[in-house]
């Protein structure tokens, strides 16, 4: 098969990875590292990552696990807590163990349960990262569920986050994951420098209808859940802009197929093996291939005061679709994200 085009990334990092713990980790681990060069690593796992002790060794089973002479780099994030102590947090990440601190509000998805059930009681601890410069992780759905599911999203922002920075001008603030025009607009307006937003390849490749083609597909459904088509083309259009409030996340939660495929399917899709791919394609369908760099390699490390990645890796694009293959763990498997198009870039 020969290459007809080809294209020259910058290293990229993903800054929002499910690496998970146990048998799978190993697994997701070696597709993550093989396309990245660091990740920001959540803390979802039962139990979370709580402390700067939980995370330390939870570093060090993600070390013990990757393949030798791998120079992936796992970024460790706190999981918030109502109890959460602001002098463990902030003195796990002066010592470069925590990069960041993710919020899950209680109950909003996968492994939340021991979230937060009030930002307010978390204050101090915001106080203390605002000051410390250490970027707050926000998965920005609200919990009420009166509210309705595909409105979570834009109701958190006017209920949770916009007074959260009124009360934290300073604080640096991911939106993970967004979903909606609402959020585009949102994190457009602020400091570029204070508020930035990941884009996952699926939500810049499904709507909400695309959960329903032809029947239900658990495999794309995750939290939050996509859109209309008009806040899937917002998405890909703050991603192409070049903007450097949007950078790469790929979201890639990884559940066992029997999980997924269940009268209670869990939330979360498996992406690492064709993140970059998905991107690419999305990139080039929108004629903004130049802009990729920026998004994938580059806005992420100057939000989180890190160095670009100096290694370059390069994709070729094949005459013929590549094929999509699901991962083996165990007895059983991970279904990996088939976007509804072709895939043609692979790394070279
Ligand atoms: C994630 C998971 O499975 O850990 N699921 C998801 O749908 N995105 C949790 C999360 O990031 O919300
Ligand atoms: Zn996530």
């Amino acid at each position: 098969m020969k290459p007809t085009k080809s294209l020259a990334l910058t290293k990229p990092d993903d800054w929002h990875v499910h690496l998970r713990s146990g048998e799978m980790l190993p697994k997701v681990l070696s597709d993550t590292a093989t396309s990245f060069n660091r990740a920001i690593v959540m803390p979802n796992l039962s139990p979370p990552i709580r402390t700067t002790s939980d995370a330390v060794l939870y570093r060090r089973e993600i070390e013990a696990a990757l393949e030798k002479n791998s120079d992936f780099t796992p970024l460790m994030t706190c999981y918030l807590t109502d109890e959460t102590d602001p002098d463990d947090l902030i003195s796990g990440f002066t010592a470069d163990v925590f990069s960041a601190a993710k919020l899950y509000p209680a109950g909003a998805t996968t492994n939340s349960d021991s979230g937060v059930t009030n930002v307010l009681l978390l204050d101090s601890v915001f106080s203390a990262m605002s000051d410390a410069g250490m970027p707050l992780l926000i998965h920005g759905e609200v919990v009420d569920h009166k509210i309705d599911i595909f409105d979570r999203e834009h109701k958190f922002i006017e209920l949770i986050l916009e007074p959260l920075r009124s009360r934290h001008p300073n604080l640096k603030i991911v939106f993970e994951h967004i979903t909606t025009k609402n959020a585009v607009d949102y994190v457009r307006s602020g400091q570029p420098d204070k508020l930035a937003a990941t884009i996952t390849p699926h939500h810049l490749s499904v709507n909400r209808s695309d959960l329903f083609a032809g029947g239900i597909r658990p495999h794309l459904y995750c939290l939050p859940i996509p859109k209309r088509e008009q806040h899937r083309i917002a998405l890909v259009e703050a991603a192409c802009s070049g903007n450097k409030r949007f950078f790469l996340g790929t979201d890639s939660a990884p559940h066992l197929i029997e999980e997924k495929e269940s009268s209670c399917g869990c939330a979360g899709v498996y992406n690492s093996p064709n993140a970059l791919q998905t991107y690419i394609a999305i990139f080039e369908k929108n004629d903004a291939l130049d802009e990729l760099n920026s998004f994938a390699s580059l806005n992420g490390p100057e939000f989180y005061n890190l160095k670009p990645n100096t290694e370059e890796i390069e994709f070729v694009k094949r005459s013929s679709p590549v094929s999509i293959d699901d991962l083996v763990v165990g007895s059983s498997r991970v279904k990996t994200f088939e976007p509804p198009f072709p895939l043609f870039w692979t790394a070279k």
